[in-house]
């Protein structure tokens, strides 16, 4: 959620500061890029150099730095995908409240274009002031995002509301407002991937060479947008990057459908871009079959077809297929579209070049219900996995 997200922390002088040298290290480890401003009172409590140290950034004080040239705040301000400011004293958040701008860090404040979490700390009686309430509804009429203080043993001895919250809670409770505001918050998404393995006997199977790369890709994509994900994961060295995907790994089209069937009626879209087999051995072996005749033949029986069980028990989803073709490739998929109650398919080729099993890149045709075509170019999978997404996210909208 954190990752490669620019935070500007800006710190202001109260005791908890010194808390900021471990929230800096916790961002850093969450993958943020972190930049440090602080104000001279913050100084007192934690080093300027500590910070830089951790954030691996060079920290700012001031308008100017020791050479006298100029710290552009509207600028540093532009650069933040976040603006965090811990801990907020009392004096600061009557400044935001009221937009004075006499530090380097109101100075950001004023110049935010970018979501701001503030997390209040001061002593009991400031924090239950009238003054102080009113002024942090203010900023909640402002747009910012209170981080609310926790109750403990306050510097002035007296027991009660007003410590900063912990770095941990700081970072969860960001984690968790940024989700909220994703387009596919509160969305579940089932994808499934890879080829499925039948077996012949205990050591043989027969396969398929799907990598299971482009439904991965799918996953993530889907779970940048903040929908919680299944992944039903056929035999693959893929894993998703997403660390929020659940995965259910399986083996057979037997267990990719019961696991498909486990979550699909909760969730909003699905989308089957496995590989499942078509058919399976009418037996399975019990021990491995040994090398005694000239020819073995294999009686073999249609498995379940994972997409058309599902498209018959659809009742809200939004319902996503793959045709995997070398010939007749339109044709083919619009009929799965029908065949198996589909929303749309995506077609791709299994002998163009660049496109199909075990590359990097794929090309694909989007075809909906109404038969209508969308042509993409040919992409590297991450790219056509967004384009996927970005078609469903567009439908679900519109289903509205
Ligand atoms: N599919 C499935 N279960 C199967 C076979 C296919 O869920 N047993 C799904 C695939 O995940 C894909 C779609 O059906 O989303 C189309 O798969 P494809 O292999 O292109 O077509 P088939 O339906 O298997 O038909 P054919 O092999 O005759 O083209």
């Amino acid at each position: 959620m954190l990752q490669n997200k620019h935070i500007l922390l800006g710190i202001t002088g109260g005791i908890a500061a010194y808390k900021c040298a471990h929230l800096v290290r916790l961002l850093i480890k969450e993958g943020a890029i972190v930049k440090v401003v602080m104000t001279k009172s913050a100084q007192e409590f934690v080093t300027a150099k500590t910070l830089s140290v951790l954030s691996k950034n060079e920290v700012i004080t001031d308008f100017f730095d020791a050479n006298h040239n100029w710290n552009n705040h509207v600028q540093l301000a532009e650069w933040a995908d976040i603006i965090l400011i811990a801990p907020l004293t009392a004096n600061t958040l009557a400044k935001f409240a009221n937009g004075l701008c006499d530090n380097i860090v109101s100075a950001c404040y004023l110049s935010a274009r970018s979501k701001v979490f503030v997390a209040p700390a001061m002593d009991l009686d400031m924090y239950q002031h009238p003054t102080t309430k009113q002024n942090i509804q203010t900023l909640i009429a402002n747009g910012n995002s209170i981080i609310p203080a926790e109750s403990g043993e306050l510097a002035s001895g007296l027991v009660g509301e007003g410590r900063m919250a912990e770095p941990e809670n700081i970072i969860s409770f960001v984690k968790t407002e940024l989700q909220k505001s994703l387009p596919l918050a509160n969305k579940k998404v089932l994808v499934n991937a890879g080829p499925t393995y039948e077996a012949i006997d205990p050591v043989r199977f027969i396969g398929n060479r799907s990598s299971g790369k482009m439904g991965v890709a799918i996953a993530d994509e889907f779970a940048k947008l903040g929908a919680e994900v299944t992944l039903v994961l056929g035999p693959s060295h893929q894993k998703p990057k997403q660390h929020q995907v659940k995965v259910l790994a399986v083996e057979s089209a037997q267990e990719m459908l019961a696991a498909c069937e486990s979550v699909f009626q909760q969730v909003d879209i699905a989308v089957l871009s496995a590989a499942v087999a078509d058919y399976k051995p009418k037996e399975v072996a019990t021990s491995k079959i040994k090398k005694k005749d000239a020819m073995l033949s294999l009686e073999l029986i249609k498995t379940d077809d994972v997409l058309e069980t599902l498209g018959k028990q659809k009742t809200h989803q939004l319902l996503v297929g793959f045709a995997l073709e070398t010939d007749n490739i339109i044709e083919y998929a619009q009929e799965k579209i029908k065949k198996k109650n589909l929303d749309f398919i995506v077609a791709n080729s299994a002998i163009e070049q660049g496109a199909g099993f075990a590359v990097d890149t794929n090309k694909i045709t989007i075809i909906d219900k109404h038969n209508k075509l969308y042509n993409f170019e040919l992409k590297s999978k991450q790219a056509v996995a967004q384009d996927i997404v970005n078609f469903a996210v567009d439908l679900l909208k519109l289903k509205k």
